[in-house]
């Protein structure tokens, strides 16, 4: 069943069934968070995995009674893999809610208003941030000095990943300034830049080494080595998008601002970020962010809009693992997985043979694919794909 998308529509399921198919999404959503998050190698898409977590919520949301206390909706990502101690985060490092269209964007805008009891007339503001495809990490300063750093792992309990945090430059050992508070945790996103990422698995091919599918695998890949020295050696960098302290009097008094400040203690913020009014304004965020988006040395898979004013943020609460007053807009996705149900070999004008594999049909970045060339007999070797 793996992968494959139950069929009968949610709004036409019975309740034993839900129930049968909850327990099977459990299971099956755990499988596939365990290959991502602790063997780095996923077995499916992100798009197919969305999909599954989806009907996962859908199911839930028809049928509140049936939610397990296994449900994928009540963990985020996976647990804390073995080798690395554990930490608990000095506040819960949370998930985001995902719209999927622009309907979702007006959605969250139309909550955000009802909350916030505002007026007709009355926007909020919103700061729109591309979403780095990497890990997301806490790093912990006392007194302004580095003195841990942790994964997310199930948002509550995260790996110490100290050293291996240590070896990234964008990392500050100390922060600069007279303004840091004594306790102070900036998270943001590790990740490895598309340039980085291509000499890596150059590097590691010709050693004959395994290969990351992508730089988000390999920069979780090697935030996870046991060996820093390791990790040293591969090109991370760190991109902060949020900031925790005990006393937040310390703090300037919205998102825009925090991370200005974490800026100015010597962290990296994201250059595109930009601030919003309404739904409109960060429907064109988005737009904007994904014409640039193959432009970047980095890779993003969609916008992340935050309620600007930090008494609004707090007025607005949480739902379950996800912030009110936060969502990420993801761009379409420009992976799938198939299958070969054949190779063909073309022969050109020039007698060069090519191999060319039948797709089994897939829609991916707006076309539907149902064939491939294989180049030739080394790229099928290196690519290690067979019918
Ligand atoms: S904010 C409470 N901002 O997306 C809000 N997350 O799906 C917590 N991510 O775990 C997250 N860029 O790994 C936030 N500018 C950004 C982000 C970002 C990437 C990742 C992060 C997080 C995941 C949530």
């Amino acid at each position: 069943m793996s992968g494959e998308l139950r069929k009968t529509p949610v709004e036409e399921l019975l309740k034993p069934n839900a129930a049968v198919e909850l327990e099977a999404l459990a299971a099956e959503i755990a499988r596939h968070d365990e290959a991502y998050h602790r063997n780095d190698a996923p077995l499916i898409s992100d798009a197919d995995y969305d999909r599954l977590r989806g009907r996962n919520d859908a199911i839930e949301a028809r049928f509140p009674g049936l939610v397990r206390d296994d449900s994928p909706s009540k963990r985020v990502g996976a647990s804390v893999a073995s080798g690395f101690t554990k930490v608990t985060h000095s506040k819960p490092m949370l998930s985001l809610g995902n719209a999927f269209n622009e309907d979702d964007i007006h959605e969250f805008h139309g909550r955000i208003r009802r909350f916030l009891n505002l007026g007709d007339d009355e926007t909020v503001e919103i700061v729109g941030e591309p979403k780095i495809d990497g890990v997301s990490v806490s790093a912990r300063f006392e007194r302004g000095r580095f003195v841990l750093g942790a994964t997310r792992g199930d948002g509550t309990t995260g790996e110490n990943i100290t050293a291996n945090i240590r070896t990234i430059p964008s990392v500050p050992l100390k922060l600069r300034g007279d303004d840091v508070p004594d306790l102070v945790e900036v998270r943001g996103e590790v990740y490895m830049p598309k340039d980085g990422f291509e000499q890596l698995n150059r590097r590691l091919a010709e050693r004959g080494e395994k290969t990351f599918v992508n730089p988000r695998n390999a920069a979780a890949g090697s935030l996870r080595q046991k060996k820093s020295t390791v990790t040293a050696r591969r090109p991370l960098e760190m991109c902060a998008y949020s900031v925790a302290v005990t006393d937040e009097s310390l703090l300037p008094d919205t998102q825009w601002e925090g991370l200005k400040r974490v800026q100015s203690w010597g962290f990296r913020i994201n250059p595109e970020m930009r601030k919003a009014r309404g739904a409109e304004e960060c429907l064109e965020a988005y737009s904007e962010l994904m014409d640039k988006r193959d432009g970047l040395p980095y890779e993003i898979d969609g916008i992340v809009f935050k309620v600007n004013r930090l008494d609004q943020q707090k007025a607005l609460g949480f739902v379950s693992r996800a912030p009110r007053w936060a969502i990420a807009q993801k761009f379409p996705a420009q992976e799938e997985l198939t299958v070969i149900e054949d190779v063909e070999f073309q022969v050109g004008r020039t007698g060069a043979v090519t191999p060319v594999a039948r797709l089994k049909p897939v829609f991916v970045g707006g076309v539907t694919v149902s064939n491939a060339t294989l180049h030739n007999m080394d790229e099928i070797r290196r690519l290690g794909v067979h019918i």
